[in-house]
């Protein structure tokens, strides 16, 4: 079987923390992983990760081969303007496409078919041919419009995953908590993990 072709986009919502941990666990799977960044998505990454992941495509693409001790074979990156990529096209349309975390800003863009830079017209390039896509949106609260664009995207066949980390499997960290949201995304994408420990498959202390 080939390898899998992932795009992950890390988009301007908080919780880059996810994407980031997201393509930790799929370059661990063996999946070759593309690497999209919004604008806003570098400045929030900046500013709750502290990477700098800014500048032209060619050194943020060896910055996040540095970061994840990977080579050419498994981790590509776009930057977010650049349309000439492959996965501008149908034609080279990857496996699957997550978009963690997904702002607002992004969902609204998707849900309209803005296809305004490579994020969005992956996405619609995604919906066109009808390919896996998972989303996950992050703000609080939502308004009607929010509720709008995600069931607008779940009724064209997106998993829509929310950045929603549960307490029912024992919880004790931080990193517990943002890999309760990665299982579940990998978890809609079909893919293998331990990252939590399942309900039914617990030790009970009570
Ligand atoms: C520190 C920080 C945190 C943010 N958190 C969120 C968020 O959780 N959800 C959201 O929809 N937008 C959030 N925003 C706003 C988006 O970054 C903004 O709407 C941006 O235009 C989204 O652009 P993008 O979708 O191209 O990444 C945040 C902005 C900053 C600076």
């Amino acid at each position: 079987m080939n390898t899998p072709h992932v795009v992950l986009a890390i988009t301007g919502a908080s919780g880059s923390i996810y994407g980031i941990r997201l393509a930790q666990e799929l370059l661990k799977s063996g999946a070759r992983l593309t690497i999209l960044l919004s604008r806003s998505g570098g400045a929030v990454l900046k500013s709750e990760c502290g990477l700098q992941w800014e500048g032209d495509e060619a050194t943020v693409t060896r910055r996040m081969r540095e970061h994840f001790s990977a080579g050419a074979d498994r981790l590509s990156h776009y930057a977010a303007d650049n349309l000439f990529a492959p996965i501008a096209s149908g034609s080279s349309a990857p496996d699957s496409f997550v978009v963690c975390p997904c702002s607002m800003g992004s969902l609204g863009r998707i849900a309209a078919g803005i296809s305004g830079n490579l994020i969005e017209r992956t996405a619609d390039v995604m919906l066109k041919e009808r390919r896996p896509f998972v989303l996950v949106p992050r703000e609080t609260p939502l308004h009607d419009i929010h509720l709008e664009n995600l069931l607008k995207l779940s009724r064209m066949g997106v998993r829509i995953v929310p950045a929603m980390p549960a307490f029912y499997h024992g919880p004790r960290s931080l990193e517990d908590l943002v890999d309760f949201v990665v299982g579940k995304v990998l978890d809609s994408m079909g893919m293998e993990h331990r990252l939590f420990t399942r309900w039914g498959d617990m030790k009970r202390e009570w």
